[in-house]
């Protein structure tokens, strides 16, 4: 412990201590506060520090991220993403021997049995693939659930390898639902991401013809994706695990949470908005909206709740994305040259410099899947593939240590007690 600091509440002087963290800011411990009466409040949490954790960490404002300390620009440039899946599973990266084996275990359990592939038969084709997605990944509980031991290090390990071989699977079959065409197997001689494209664009029984550049791209957005620490979904993911309810059921319930378009589902809407837009010509005026305080409209993909400077995961993304542009041909895209006129007209406006509002990682993902001829439904879909193996980890990583049942207190502003009147004397 560093130093303590203390504060005094009616005339009483309590000591909090200081815990100390390897990088990034120390936190005051203030579980002592309810002996003496009080809470503290924090709507949003932006000074609370809700657990302590090994995996993944940000620096917002020199733009650092990493994983088990490993840079996300090593990563992305060096690694493929089940190697970064074992990494943030294991806290190590793999030897080849153990990724080759990781591999054959994920290729091992990404088919889905055709009994539970029913439950497709449930949705209309005009559902959207989270809906599926989700529904899908909470159905799973059903086929895990008996006999499984939460607090068993192995049994934590197969459920998070059964969720990062399935996820996919489930994702593509949400896609496939959606135009109305039969589902395509698991492939497991493909790796991970070109066997997702096929499984979505591809043709049962024939081989892949997905192009590796595509295929790497999309790797690439899967391993910047997956972790950010103690985001909105994983702090789902941990708040409904800590009812040490069925894993399944919890990531689930951190896919509900990222589908909103101020977390996942950004990628989503920056396309939206993109097609709102329409024509360079009008790039301004959206400008103006985004900068009206009287206008509800924000610039989608803009902005960040914990980089202020640059988003480290933008800058790699920026790089894909301009590699997809020119394999694909689509430079000259109306819907790209209204992107890369927003993100020039953004980067110039003292609104957007002042609030330190930058593009982020979703500005350039939902540009390059677009330009990948991703389907915009699907992109919160691959979003939450890329993010599975960082909720599995943070569960995981919760139940492997003392935890308390995630409780949050309030400040009660509504009536006091009254008395009540019953309906017939009102
Ligand atoms: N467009 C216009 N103005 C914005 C934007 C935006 N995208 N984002 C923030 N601002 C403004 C706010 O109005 C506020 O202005 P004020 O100081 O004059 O009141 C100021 O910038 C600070 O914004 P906050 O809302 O306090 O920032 P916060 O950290 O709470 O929110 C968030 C971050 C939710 C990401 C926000 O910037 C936003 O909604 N962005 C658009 C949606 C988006 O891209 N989400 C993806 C997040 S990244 C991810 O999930 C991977």
């Amino acid at each position: 412990m560093k130093h303590d600091v203390s504060i005094t509440i009616d005339g009483k002087t309590v000591a909090l201590p200081v815990l100390e963290a390897t990088a990034g800011l120390d936190v005051i411990d203030v579980r002592g506060l309810i002996s003496e009466g009080l809470f503290t409040f924090d709507p949003g949490f932006l000074s609370t520090a809700s657990c302590e954790s090994k995996i993944t960490y940000i620096d917002g404002d020199a733009g650092v991220l990493t994983y088990r300390g490993y840079p996300i620009e090593a990563l992305a440039s060096g690694a493929e993403h089940l190697e970064v899946c074992y990494l943030l599973l294991h806290g190590e990266l793999p030897t080849q021997a153990e990724l080759a084996q990781f591999k054959s275990d994920i290729n091992e359990r990404m088919p889905i049995d055709a009994q539970f592939a029913k439950i497709f038969d449930g949705f209309t084709a005009t559902a959207h693939p989270m809906s599926m997605l989700c529904a899908g990944v909470g159905g799973l509980a059903a086929l895990f659930h008996e006999g499984l031991d939460i607090y068993n290090a192995d049994h934590r390990m197969e459920s998070a390898m059964q969720l990062i071989a399935k996820v996919p699977t489930l994702a593509a079959m949400s896609y496939r639902k959606s135009i109305g065409r039969e589902f395509v197997d698991p492939d497991p001689s493909l790796g991970y991401a070109e066997n997702f494209l096929n499984m979505c664009f591809g043709e049962s029984g024939k081989p892949s013809s997905v192009s590796p550049t595509l295929a790497s791209a999309l790797d690439r957005i899967f391993i910047l994706h997956a972790d950010h620490e103690q985001n909105a979904s994983t702090s789902t993911v941990r708040l409904a695990g800590s009812t040490e309810c069925n894993p399944y059921a919890a990531i689930a319930a951190g896919i509900a949470a990222l589908w909103g378009p101020s977390h996942g589902g950004a990628n989503e809407a920056v396309l939206d908005m993109l097609n709102e837009i329409g024509d360079v010509a009008v790039v301004n005026d959206y400008v103006a909206k985004a900068k009206d305080k009287d206008d509800p409209f924000k610039l989608m993909g803009f902005g960040h709740r914990v980089y202020k400077n640059f988003d480290p995961r933008a800058l790699v993304m920026q790089e894909s994305c301009h590699a997809v542009l020119a394999e694909q041909g689509v430079e000259d895209e109306p819907l790209l040259k209204i992107a890369t006129t927003l993100e020039k007209m953004a980067r110039e406006e003292p609104y957007f410099i002042e609030r330190k509002l930058y593009p982020n990682i979703d500005f350039y993902s939902g540009i390059t899947l677009k330009a990948m001829g991703i389907p915009t439904p699907m992109y919160t879909a691959l979003f939450a593939l890329g993010r599975t193996p960082g909720w599995i980890s943070h569960w995981s990583e919760m139940l492997s240590v003392p935890f308390k049942i995630g409780r949050p207190r309030q400040l009660y502003t509504g009536p006091t007690q009254r008395d009540f009147v019953p309906i017939s004397d009102r």
